[in-house]
């Protein structure tokens, strides 16, 4: 594959003198004599940018190209004749970012919420096809009440089209969502469908009914921050990525963001030149793991030393906190990373953290991303409520997206590999390609104290605490692992830096196919 280098600039412009000094035909400011409308002053003054802004901002100055700026709506019920805006509230088009191009739509809500009509659908599916067609990235702007009521059936077969594209391309182009509004109905499907959906705090909302329909249906009165507010969706139902404090840094963000991706699945990941040694001293990581192995440490801090310095970009921070996933970059190469938290619940698979993982994991399979894996897990979690609540199914994603993943897979054990958890997380069995174990693992069906609980309930507690020290000396080790080839390596943590960056080297070049099928059936 090509490598292809390219640089990102470390201060890009933010800010709304950014957006004035954006040239371009069809924005409705121009840089000399731009004064906000009071519409849009209102919503400066809560950091609120417009449909337009928002492009001007997330693109490179002056590199936007509207599409279809002149589309009006048909409608002709409910007096809609006598409420034609040009472009009927959807800015679409093409723009760049870092010099890498990219498509884009941006709902605006001043116009009629935002809603979605079967013209600006028509619009909206233009740059979608255009998109796959020419193999880049498509970003969407969400401030929308989602269908437009007016129009009826004629908005709900404009979102069919939307999500039909949504699903085609999935795995093709990335497609990235931030919620930037209160979104409800379809406004909130087609994100659903995306690979990545970011909302902005204090002024998104993703409902598919907004709370009058609810209370009016339920009888339960609700807010809307309440009902879909990003801290419901970043930490609490995962349909959030991650939340942005503001319009600004949301923009800001998501151009670092896209420095990290692909154009498509035929593309390979920039590379972005790095003065990053492979040979830096990260003798830090000796010490990261606490010598009482039921002391909690935070595994960035393994991580972190390990990547580009200041490259990780975490997807999901607030949501299942025991496990950690995110972009980041080894010797300039994008990497995704999946690491069990042993500061959160000792770091136990859940179903939460189960379906996290699984999609990172598909995320950079699709687009041909390495995968290093830290593991650190002290098996599923045990309780009625995962039972109930399909924690067989659910972490059978996770080792359905490890087993199916064919790009270079890494994986580093730092202490714990207990039970299933070991056969999930990127093991050898599942096609790791490098499985490395510090000296201090511990790979094992299960801790020391419940194995010699079930085999010996019925010896003294002296018999048992001898058994359990005869256990651990016997299992608790990565020794017996080794042994049998299951890790290829028992690493000094010192040394993992340097191995992965070589294996990353060496692996550039897998080429491993999977068995021909239509498609698979992943346990949804
Ligand atoms: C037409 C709409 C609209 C819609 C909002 N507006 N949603 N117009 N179709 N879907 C208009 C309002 O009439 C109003 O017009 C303006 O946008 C601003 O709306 P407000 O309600 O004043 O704003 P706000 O208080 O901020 O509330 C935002 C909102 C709310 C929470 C999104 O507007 C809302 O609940 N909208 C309906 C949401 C919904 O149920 N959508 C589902 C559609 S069905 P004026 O002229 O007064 O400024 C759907 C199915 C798709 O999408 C298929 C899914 C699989």
């Amino acid at each position: 594959m090509m490598r292809r280098v390219f640089s990102v600039p470390q201060v890009f412009p933010v800010g709304l003198a950014a957006a004035r000094h954006c040239s371009s035909l069809t924005a409705q400011f121009d840089r000399n004599t731009y004064k906000p409308t009071p519409t849009e002053a209102k919503r400066h003054e809560k950091l609120r940018l417009t449909a337009m802004e928002r492009i001007q901002l997330f693109c490179d100055p002056g590199t936007f190209r509207e599409r279809d700026a002149l589309v009006e709506h048909e409608c002709h019920s409910f007096g809609m004749e006598k409420r034609k805006i040009a472009g009927d509230g959807f800015i679409t088009g093409t723009g760049k970012v870092f010099g890498r191009p990219v498509f884009l739509f941006s709902h605006d809500f001043t116009v009629l919420g935002g809603s979605l009509s079967g013209a600006n659908a028509a619009k909206v599916v233009k740059v979608m096809d255009e998109a796959a067609k020419i193999g880049v990235p498509l970003i969407g702007f969400n401030d929308s009440g989602g269908a437009r009521i007016q129009e009826g059936v004629v908005s709900l077969a404009g979102y069919a089209d939307i999500f039909l594209r949504n699903t085609m391309f999935s795995g093709v182009i990335p497609q990235i969502s931030v919620i930037m509004g209160p979104c409800a109905g379809g406004a909130v499907y087609s994100p659903a469908i995306t690979d990545f959906t970011f909302m902005v705090d204090q002024s998104s909302y993703m409902f598919v009914t907004g709370p009058e329909i609810v209370s009016a249906v339920g009888g339960k009165k609700v807010t809307k921050e309440e009902l879909g507010g990003p801290k419901v969706h970043g930490s609490k139902s995962g349909v959030s990525a991650g939340t942005f404090p503001n319009d600004l840094v949301a923009l800001a963000q998501l151009r670092k963001l896209y420095t990290y991706l692909p154009l498509s699945n035929r593309d390979p990941a920039p590379v972005v030149p790095t003065t990053d040694s492979r040979y830096r001293n990260v003798d830090c990581l000796n010490t990261v793991v606490p010598l009482d192995a039921k002391e909690a440490y935070d595994i960035r801090d393994a991580i972190n030393p390990v990547i580009d310095a200041e490259s990780f970009f975490e997807i999901q921070p607030q949501f299942a906190k025991n496990i950690v996933c995110g972009f980041a970059r080894v010797e300039g190469r994008t990497v995704c990373i999946i690491a069990n938290q042993p500061k959160v619940q000792a770091g136990v698979l859940d179903i939460d953290s189960s379906v996290k993982a699984a999609r990172m994991v598909r995320f950079a399979d699709a687009f041909n991303i390495p995968i290093i894996t830290f593991v650190d897990v002290p098996g599923f979690l045990p309780g009625v409520n995962q039972e109930y609540g399909g924690i067989i199914r659910h972490g059978a994603k996770l080792l359905y997206a490890y087993a199916e993943a064919t790009v270079p897979k890494i994986t580093v054990i730092t202490r714990k590999a207990y039970g299933g958890a070991y056969d999930v997380m990127s093991s050898k069995h599942l096609r790791g390609d490098s499985n490395y174990a510090w000296p201090r693992s511990e790979i094992a069906v299960m801790g020391a104290p419940g194995a010699v609980k079930l085999l010996y309930s019925k010896e003294t507690a002296e018999q048992q605490a001898e058994r359990v020290k005869e256990y651990e000396a016997a299992f608790c080790t990565p020794l017996s692992a080794a042994r049998k080839g299951y890790v290829d390596a028992v690493i000094q943590p010192h040394e993992t830096r340097l191995r992965i960056c070589e294996d990353l080297e060496r692996l550039a070049r897998k080429n491993v196919k999977n068995p021909w099928k239509k498609h698979g059936n992943i346990p949804l």
